[in-house]
């Protein structure tokens, strides 16, 4: 079955899916956005465990556990700052999509949530980072089995309103 791809409107940490992404930096010791509200939501367990992963490389991702979160894993990945379009933006965010989705098959998760990776503090274009993120999704559930539900989560209306345009105009 091809996975199912589902737009909803809210916060990200109250999801009770299998896994949620956090759009985090090179560190992964945590920040503002959506990466501080995952780490206040995990508890501190989670900055325990996040230490020992000796950070991670942009358009790439890596998981731990929830903790006091809902949802049982957290993939963490980096995206791009956006620094214009010609410095290969495009596919590391298309990456960060990629490889989440991977550690997301590679543990039995059904069911994920994304946050709108580098559309906040690292400045991406919200039209085209939604049509990179409808479009890899897409392209990827064609070849890859095995994730149920994977829901796009955005905070506000815009970032709605571009997932929208970007699921409707995408085949
Ligand atoms: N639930 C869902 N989406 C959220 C939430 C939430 N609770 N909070 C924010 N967003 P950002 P980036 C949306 O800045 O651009 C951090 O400091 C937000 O509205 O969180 O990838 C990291 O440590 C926006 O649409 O991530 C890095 O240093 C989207 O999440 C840096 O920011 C992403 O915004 C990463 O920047």
């Amino acid at each position: 079955m091809v996975a199912l791809i589902k737009i909803i409107q809210g916060d990200i940490t109250k999801l009770a899916v299998d896994a949620i992404v956090n759009a985090a930096n090179e560190s992964l010791l945590g920040g503002g956005g959506v990466d501080g509200a995952i780490h206040r939501a995990a508890g501190p367990q989670l900055l325990v465990e996040c230490r020992t992963l000796g950070g991670c490389s942009t358009g790439q991702a890596k998981i731990t556990q929830g903790y006091q979160l809902p949802a049982r894993y957290v993939i963490h990945t980096v995206g791009p700052v956006w620094r214009g379009g010609h410095y290969h933006e495009s596919q590391l965010l298309a990456d960060c999509y990629i490889h989440s989705l991977g550690l997301a098959l590679a543990h039995q998760v059904k069911t994920i949530a994304f946050p709108a990776i580098s559309c906040g503090a690292y400045g991406y274009p919200i039209i085209a980072a939604a049509q990179i993120a409808v479009q890899t999704i897409k392209t990827w559930t064609k070849t890859h089995h095995g994730i149920d539900i994977i829901y796009l989560v955005a905070l506000g209306q815009p970032i709605n309103e571009a997932y929208q345009l970007a699921l409707s105009s995408i085949k």
